[in-house]
């Protein structure tokens, strides 16, 4: 099943190359290209040749094993043809013997990998907008995680600046304990609202919110237990999202945290001879770059969010010893975090050019949503989206299986599943049209979809009384072109899960469960599988068994629960 890893050490002996490099480089094509392609391109500045030219050198440096057939040049792309009966055995030892473990891989051993997701605002509404980044960010976690890096899934709470000086101004003026202990965020938001339409008409109540976040700086207790208060609160209700989307974080470090350590990293900055005033404010000026300026410090001594992100970066960078700190954000972000990187690199730090990522993606718009209420201001929460999706799925599970045990929870996992494949079914810079009809539709490329064909699979087994494979496969019983097909797209899944990552990607996943999960569907149209007895009927339940094991494990890396029965 190594064949991956066989044609990057031909191809990086042919090139002279460390095969780690050729290794992460090497795609699926399209299936009339080949199994594995190699594009050229990416040699072109180590080797100084056009494309073309580099793979026909290395193609004829090329001594060609058994397990490939031919290898063919197209345009800078080397593709390599691997023996089918070569591909069959081997992809199918490796899910047998290994299960869901077979996608695993040693690639990041020894590297650690950061990723700051999630992240929402203390006080502020938990918004479908925030959805992206929590299940992109907890998608890219595992992919890491499963190719053997260590990773340090961070949520960077905004918890700290002006707003919450204007919150305790507007909670002592108008709120109610009891509002807030009930309403909770909601509350808090209204009260934060009333008192910016309030400090229209009385502009002194903003001298009074800067005297309040003064005093949080300064450890006052007072505006300290209503901070840490709001915090709590607010907390309380991510957590029953997170706790639905089954999502863990390795450190729940916000912005607060980095505040005894800004002092030192703002003396750095000047010491490195970049920090300049402007306005009385402090900036790094960075129009050498075609940016506005980074500011670093407010007029009124103030820190801002750069100034934290440039901390934490720097106390993640000593505390984790990162090769990567990736941060997951909606794309109207690229702009700050294009600032504060290259403010790093001025400060000399040469990591932050590549090993500091950030991965924006592109906007939810409610185009269909319907009437998903808007219990704060105009926009829709989180937490009503999901339970939303399980209600809807609820409905359809009354309607086509209501015997169905564990009704609930199936409700739950397929309605929460649906919202989150829908979330990475395109590349994520895509803005999503969020449509009730499409993400719940069980014959599309959904969740649903996906989620039925593994939990078909698993039906099919238990009437088989197959639990797990122990008799050997003959695998000429399954070379029929549509079993084929089926265990190359088996076998592709570990592969796509490498581009994934490289591109920060996880819908590369997505499609590959469901070119997957058509596979199996032709797979079982064509073959008789219960009807089929001996070797046939072993060889064919061993492949169901193979493609259930992958559609979990799949799922898994999206963050998405697999029941057995729906
Ligand atoms: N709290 C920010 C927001 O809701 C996102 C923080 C992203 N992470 C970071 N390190 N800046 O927009």
């Amino acid at each position: 099943m190594d064949f991956k890893q066989k044609i990057a050490e031909l191809i990086a002996q042919a090139a002279e190359q460390p095969v780690e490099t050729i290794f992460s480089g090497i795609e699926i094509p399209k299936a009339a290209m080949g199994d594995y392609a190699y594009p050229c391109f990416k040699l072109s500045k180590a080797l100084r040749k056009a494309p073309p030219l580099i793979a026909s050198e290395i193609s004829s440096k090329i001594e060609k094993p058994d397990f490939i057939e031919k290898i063919e040049i197209v345009g800078g792309y080397l593709n390599f043809f691997v023996n089918k009966s070569a591909i069959g055995s081997a992809v199918l030892d490796k899910i047998l013997s290994e299960g869901e473990d077979y996608i695993r891989s040693e690639e990041g051993r020894g590297k650690t990998a950061v990723v700051d997701y999630s992240s929402p605002n203390i006080a502020k509404p938990f918004h479908i907008g925030h959805l992206r980044s929590t299940v992109i960010g907890n998608s890219i976690c595992r992919i890491y995680d499963t190719l053997g890096w260590k990773t340090v899934g961070i949520n960077h709470l905004g918890d700290w600046g002006t707003q919450f000086g204007k919150l305790i101004s507007a909670y002592t003026r108008w709120g109610k304990k009891e509002d807030v202990e009930e309403k909770g965020i909601s509350e808090l938001n209204r009260l934060y609202v009333l008192f910016h339409s309030e400090a229209e008409k009385n502009p002194e109540l903003n001298d009074e919110a800067r005297e309040n976040l003064v005093k949080m700086q300064n450890g006052d207790e007072e505006a300290l237990s209503l901070w840490k208060w709001f915090v709590d609160i607010s907390m309380r209700e991510f957590q029953r999202v997170y706790d639905m989307l089954d999502i863990t974080f390795d450190a729940c470090t916000g912005e607060s945290f980095y505040n005894d350590k800004m002092p030192a990293v703002v003396e750095e900055i000047k010491s490195k001879g970049i920090l300049k005033e402007s306005d009385g404010a402090m900036i790094v000026d960075l129009s050498d770059y075609k940016m506005p300026p980074c500011l670093i410090l407010r007029r009124d001594g103030g820190t801002l969010y750069p100034t934290r992100d440039i901390t934490a970066a720097l106390y993640r960078k000593k505390t984790y010893d990162f090769s990567k700190c990736i941060y997951v954000t909606a794309i109207d972000q690229n702009l700050h975090f294009a600032q504060w990187f290259k403010v790093l690199e001025l400060m000399g730090y040469d990591w932050a050019k590549d090993e500091l990522v950030h991965v924006p993606f592109g906007l939810v718009s409610l185009g269909n949503a319907g009437k998903l209420s808007t219990r704060t201001g105009n926009v829709v929460l989180m937490e009503d989206v999901l339970k939303e999706a399980i209600s809807k799925t609820k409905a359809i599970i009354e309607e086509k299986n209501p015997d169905l045990e564990n009704k609930d929870q199936v409700a739950s996992e397929v309605g929460i599943g649906a919202v989150i494949f829908d979330n990475m079914y395109n590349g994520r810079i895509k803005n999503i049209a969020f449509d009730w009809n499409k993400i719940l539709n069980f014959e599309g490329e959904t969740g649903p979809y996906v989620q039925y064909t593994h939990a078909r699979a698993c039906s099919l087994l238990k009437k088989a009384g197959f639990e797990k494979p122990t008799e050997k496969v003959d695998y000429s019983e399954i070379s029929d072109p549509s079993s084929q097909a089926l265990i190359k797209a088996l076998g592709d899944l570990p592969c796509k899960i490498s581009e994934a990552a490289e591109k920060y990607e996880p819908y590369i996943i997505s499609r590959q469960l469901i070119e997957i999960c058509r596979s199996f569907n032709r797979f079982y149209r064509d073959n008789s599988v219960l009807g089929s007895e001996g070797a046939a009927r072993n060889a064919r339940l061993s492949l169901v068994w193979a493609a259930k094991t992958a559609i979990k494990s799949g799922l898994y890396l999206l963050g998405i629960k697999a029941p057995e029965q729906m």
